[in-house]
């Protein structure tokens, strides 16, 4: 038998209900952030991503799919969205379009091949957004609120926002030099590749999977030693923002993100659901001012985070709550003869293209059968077909829940299950749902309820 690459899934029946629910819910939210949807290709110039992402990065060095296409030309399967999105920017020059900021959204497969468990798979689906054009930290923490209010949205009740500040270029170099200081005497601690990361890049050892529960990595010098004012000021802003949107967000200076572009804001949102297993990181990002003008275009200032639709869906399994997402159609048509069939094949068609969700026999099952098969598919209402009955153009409608039944006139079908049968609810998604507000809220008296109040 041949089978599915390892770390990769095959997704259907409910839990395929799921993931499209979910993504329903991202672009419903995305319409409303007026965030515009993208998609770029699923492979790149490795290149891209060498620049992109980072040369020490564990990405770049151990988990990309690399592959030399006929042409002789290096490819890679992207890891992640974000040096597309950028690569694609500068070469469709955006920077030029006259609504700036550009605010932009994907979802899509991505690819790292990485040791898979529960949460880690090597194909992996992401949705993302990036707003390319701005500085405002307004921005950060509405990049921020996306992840969160997501995640609320959903149900998720168990989250935890984790914020830190690498800061500006001179803060960065400040930090480097001081991890470098503080490694260097114990570099013999430390494994084959973070002896190599300590000149080349030493943040990436502060995510070492490896050297992880070394004492020494735990009291490592923080980023938030080395902000300089400028830094330190900009990141109070957008804690203050924050606030005023009612996010708590916790100061953890350990976030230092596992990809090379980051200065400034960086986070991360974290399930804390008992069983949800190491890989506990929903989401994940922060700001990226030098990326643009290192992949070739001006200087942009930018800001994104991506989320794991698998692990969005595993948090909601691992909190047990119940999603609106059913395998239910409206009515199935029932037949026995070829002459009944093709009213029903019609029949099908014509309330399928007026709306309903429609069943109907491709078995040849009898009519016991037939019921069955209904309630199987949690078959709303039955509409059973009768040569003598079509005759007078007649057919009985039966309620599959109540059993009572009626036979009705065919012209009159469509009106009577616009009547009857519910319609399913519109995506919504109130304040409440958003945002709970209590006394110990962090809003400052700017959100909805503290102003009704005032
Ligand atoms: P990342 O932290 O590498 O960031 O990934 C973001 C999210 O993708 C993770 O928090 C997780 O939910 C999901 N993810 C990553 N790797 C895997 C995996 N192997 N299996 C399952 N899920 C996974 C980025 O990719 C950045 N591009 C985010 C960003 C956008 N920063 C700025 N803009």
């Amino acid at each position: 038998m041949i089978t599915k690459p390892k770390g990769c899934h095959d997704i259907y029946g409910m839990e395929a209900r799921k993931w499209k629910y979910v993504e329903q819910v991202i672009d419903a939210l995305m319409e409303k952030y007026h965030y515009n949807y993208m998609r770029t290709p699923i492979f790149e110039s490795t290149e891209l991503f060498h620049r992109g992402v980072g040369e020490s990065t564990d990405i770049v060095t151990k988990e990309t799919y690399d592959f030399v296409d006929r042409g002789e030309r290096a490819m890679t399967l992207r890891p992640e969205g974000t040096a597309g999105i950028v690569r694609s920017y500068i070469e469709n020059k955006m920077y030029g379009d006259a609504t700036q900021p550009v605010k932009i959204y994907y979802n899509g497969t991505m690819y790292r091949y990485e040791r898979p468990q529960s949460g880690r798979d090597r194909e992996l689906t992401q949705f993302g957004v990036e707003v390319l054009g701005s500085d405002d930290p307004m921005v950060d923490a509405e990049v921020i609120s996306i992840a969160v209010n997501l995640y609320k949205i959903l149900g998720l009740k168990e989250i935890k926002v984790n914020i830190n500040s690498l800061g500006d270029k001179e803060s960065r170099d400040a930090y480097r030099k001081a991890l470098i200081e503080y490694f260097t005497p114990h570099i013999d601690e430390l494994c084959e590749d973070c002896k190599e990361r300590l000149q080349k890049n030493p943040l990436r050892i502060l995510d070492c999977k490896v050297d992880a529960d070394l004492d020494l990595l735990k009291n490592a010098p923080t980023t938030l030693d080395y902000l300089n004012e400028e830094s330190k000021n900009r990141f109070e802003k957008v804690k203050e923002y924050l606030g005023v949107l009612g996010i708590e967000a916790v100061v953890n200076p350990k976030i230092v993100r596992g990809l090379d572009y980051y200065n400034h804001t960086v986070f991360e949102v974290e399930a804390k659901v008992e069983g949800f297993g190491a890989q506990n990181v929903l989401g994940g990002g922060g700001r990226y001012n030098s990326l643009v003008d290192q992949l070739g275009g001006p200087e942009t200032p930018c800001m994104g985070f991506a989320t794991g639709i698998g692990r969005i869906v595993l948090a909601l399994d691992k909190e047990e709550v119940e999603l609106p997402v059913k395998d239910q159609v409206d009515a199935f048509i029932m037949y026995v003869n070829e002459e009944e069939k093709l009213h029903a094949l019609y029949l099908a068609q014509e309330l399928r293209l007026n709306g309903f969700a429609i069943e109907t026999e491709y078995m040849n099952r009898g009519l016991k059968g037939q019921f069955k098969q209904a309630d199987r598919l949690n078959s709303k209402y039955l509409i059973i077909l009768n040569s003598d009955d079509l005759k007078e153009n007649l057919i009985t409608i039966k309620n599959n829940q109540t059993k009572e039944e009626e036979k009705i006139d065919m012209d009159y079908l469509i009106y009577y299950l616009d009547e009857h049968v519910e319609e399913e609810e519109a995506l919504h998604f109130g304040h409440e749902e958003l945002h709970e507000c209590d006394d110990d809220c962090d809003c400052d008296g700017h959100c909805h309820h503290h102003e009704e109040e005032r």
